[in-house]
């Protein structure tokens, strides 16, 4: 594959910044948000609760006049991110009730933490009917650690974030998130009036105000999906240049294609990928920020499945994070599951093969696969890549690949 392709808004920074839209009964207007089914949901969540959402291109204007303090069962059951309307809520009406989000297919899912969080700020937490109740006379800041069996969370991070711009006096996040999309979501709430300081760093500080106000804001650009495109430029031998793809952003992935044998540029805000000679097996352990991130551990293990040599790739974040393993070995991958790693014996050619998708990021793999696999790969249901990812057959066949979307019968 060769050419440019842009970068789209990212998902996992525009979905707590739309839910943050909750905090304040002034407008605010996003800029960058990528054309996802994940953020339809989100948009419909915040209709549902009373907001004005007007969509305009890659353009979303939020005004939360008047809002209830309770989500739509059925439609947040549908996305768990939509778990970060809880934070928002509880800050400005000081009560939220969102339905439990259950497990999903890469790990348990518990939102533990997001819940120790509130009550650190004194609300009053149950669990009642599948439903989880927040509530509180007034929330008072505190300092809490937020660390748990996989190290820190992301949207516990943003939702505890959220709640406590608006409590009384300072609140303070010990073992907060790093990622990226916390910062975006911080430099929102700062534009909206709050005061935190930290973000990106693992202590976090907030110093509650009475209210916030509208604001606008261009969200980051998706590193998960630039990783996707460079995965594919070095599983392909293409070059591919990611067009407001940030660097900055991606260096443990970057400095992983970098060691598996990828030509990197950078050049201002673009990236070309593409690769020096014959690809090299490399280890990866997934570990919070700025550790090499989950959300691209199926795209590098599939690239090592066309690796010659032997692999080893630990998932340390998500329990359950190797259901594309199955459905490479249908390619003829060489895989094995060992515990939290999957040891790959990489090199023997794939050959196309009709495979299942089952999460976002697996499905994004089998792509990658299809596109390296001599002969037709069909992936089935696709409607998880559109969760996460704009436009992708249109993307990928703008960089020569053979590519189209099949209405399942
Ligand atoms: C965010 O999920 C992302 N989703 C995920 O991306 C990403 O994989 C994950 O962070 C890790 O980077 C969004 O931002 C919408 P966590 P989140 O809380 O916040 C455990 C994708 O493909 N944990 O950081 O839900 C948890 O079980 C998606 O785009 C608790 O034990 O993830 C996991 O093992 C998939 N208790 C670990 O922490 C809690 O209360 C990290 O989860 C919360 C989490």
């Amino acid at each position: 594959m060769h050419g440019e392709v842009t970068i789209s808004g990212a998902k996992n920074a525009v979905l707590p910044i739309l839910a943050a839209t909750l905090l304040t009964a002034e407008p605010c207007v996003i800029r960058r948000v990528p054309n996802l089914s994940d953020v339809k949901f989100m948009c419909q969540i915040l209709t549902w609760l009373g907001a004005q959402v007007r969509c305009e291109g890659d353009t979303v204007r939020v005004q939360a006049k008047k809002i209830k303090g309770a989500g739509d069962y059925d439609l947040i059951r549908k996305m768990r991110g939509s778990i970060c309307i809880m934070g928002p809520l509880l800050g400005r009406l000081k009560k939220a009730t969102v339905s439990l989000p259950g497990g999903c297919i890469i790990g348990a899912r518990p939102i533990n933490l997001h819940l120790k969080g509130f009550q650190a700020l004194g609300a009053r937490v149950t669990i009642e009917g599948g439903y989880v109740h927040a509530s509180a006379k007034r929330l008072i800041g505190s300092a809490l650690f937020l660390g748990g069996r996989a190290g820190s969370t992301v949207l516990g991070t943003a939702n505890v974030m959220m709640a406590a711009t608006l409590a009384e006096g300072v609140t303070v996040i010990e073992s907060a998130a790093c990622e990226p999309e916390v910062v975006d979501l911080a430099n929102f709430l700062n534009a909206m009036g709050a005061r935190i300081t930290g973000a990106g760093g693992p202590t976090i500080t907030m110093t509650g105000v009475k209210e916030l106000h509208g604001a606008e804001h261009e969200v980051i650009p998706d590193r998960i999906e630039a990783a996707t495109y460079a995965i594919a430029a070095a599983a392909t031998n293409g070059e591919i240049t990611l067009r407001g793809a940030r660097a900055d952003q991606m260096y443990a992935v970057l400095d992983k294609l970098s060691d598996a044998g990828a030509k990197i540029e950078r050049n201002g805000s673009s990236i070309t990928i593409g690769r020096k000679g014959r690809l090299k097996p490399v280890d990866i352990t997934t570990l919070p920020y700025a550790g090499f991130p989950t959300d691209v551990q199926a795209q590098m293990l599939t690239l090592m499945t066309v690796t010659p040599g032997i692999s080893i790739i630990t998932e340390r974040i998500f329990e359950s994070r190797f259901m594309h393993v199955s459905e490479l070995a249908r390619l003829g991958a060489d895989i094995e599951i060992e515990g939290p790693s999957a040891i790959v014996k990489g090199g023997k050619p794939l050959s196309g093969a009709p495979v299942m998708a089952s999460d976002l990021r697996a499905s994004a793999a089998l792509v990658i696969a299809g596109l390296a696999a001599c002969g037709t790969t069909q992936v089935n249901r696709v409607y998880h890549i559109d969760r996460g990812y704009e436009n992708i057959d249109g993307k990928l066949r703008q960089l020569g690949a053979r590519i189209e979307r099949i209405e399942e019968s």
